[in-house]
């Protein structure tokens, strides 16, 4: 039986570059996100320049009863899942207080409970391989507070700590569990979280999707726990734990201010 990776989040951005890196090495795939069109052509492309199979699952993942069928898909289908890819996330800029209900509470039900109800459905499953992998885009935002965003950041220390915690778990049952943690990125991240008047934008180099999904993936094969993208992504969080908490989240609230 091929091995099969699922990827949430493949219609766009670092979940679109996920999945052509992992039909590059061989997987098949279930790809989803909410945009059926924009899956379909996805799969077109990957199965002219792979020979792999693409299965397209259009849905809300925030919908729990959809998570449970993305299980019941592969079940039904007989595959075998060696890959699970938590990639879907939203993000939101502003103040908090200022902020609708509606998109903080999409956060945490995308970014948290959607990526934990999958890891808990997909586990037995994986932990049957002779080896597996578990792959959660956290972010750079994981390491500090992050006002003018706080749900968002604070959803990303949870992805972080959930993930190096099942990690510790999981040694000795052959399934590695890695918090890809990349720094600002080309894709529609920024649009959908209205971040278009922020400095933050301007002021650091966007990565391309394209090269944190390659170092996403060669991360989860070595079986990193943690893996911060780019060169001065892992200076910057390496410096901030020499200032106090206080000052680090008032910078972030500067960089992050609107231009
Ligand atoms: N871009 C950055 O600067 C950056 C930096 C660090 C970490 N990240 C993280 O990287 C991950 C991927 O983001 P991206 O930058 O590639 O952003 P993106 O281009 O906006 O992609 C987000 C993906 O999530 C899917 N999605 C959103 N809501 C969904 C829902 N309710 N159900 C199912 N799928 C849903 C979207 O598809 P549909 O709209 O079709 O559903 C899309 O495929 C996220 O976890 C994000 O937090 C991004």
């Amino acid at each position: 039986m091929p091995a099969t990776a699922i990827i949430t989040g493949a219609s766009s951005g670092i979940g679109f570059e996920l999945a052509k890196v992992f039909a590059q090495e061989g997987y098949d795939l279930i790809i989803t996100a909410r945009r059926k069109e924009r899956l379909k052509n996805l799969q077109t492309e990957i199965e002219n320049d792979y020979n792999v199979k693409v299965h397209v699952i259009p849905l809300d993942i925030t919908k729990e009863d959809n998570a449970c069928r993305l299980l019941d898909y592969t079940e039904k289908n007989n595959l075998n899942i060696t890959a699970l890819v938590n990639n879907a996330g939203v993000g939101d800029y502003g103040s908090f207080h200022t902020s609708e209900w509606i998109r903080q509470s999409q956060i945490i039900e995308l970014n948290i409970k959607a990526l934990t109800h999958l890891t808990h459905l997909f586990l037995p499953a994986l932990m049957k391989n002779e080896r597996s992998y578990i792959l959660n885009v956290a972010s750079t935002a994981a390491f500090q507070p992050g006002p003018l965003m706080s749900v968002y950041y604070a959803s990303k220390h949870y992805v972080l700590a959930f993930s190096e915690a099942i990690a510790d778990e999981l040694q000795g049952y052959r399934v590695t569990v890695t918090a890809l943690c990349p720094g600002p990125t080309e894709s529609e991240f920024q649009k959908v979280a209205n971040m278009q008047t922020s400095k933050l934008i301007d002021r650091f180099p966007l990565a391309t999707s394209h090269k944190v999904a390659e170092y996403g993936y060669k991360a989860m094969k070595k079986g990193k726990r943690v893996a911060v993208y780019g060169f001065y992504n892992k200076l910057l969080l390496k410096t901030i734990g020499l200032f106090p908490r206080s000052f680090v989240t008032a910078a972030v609230r500067k960089i992050k201010e609107r231009k």
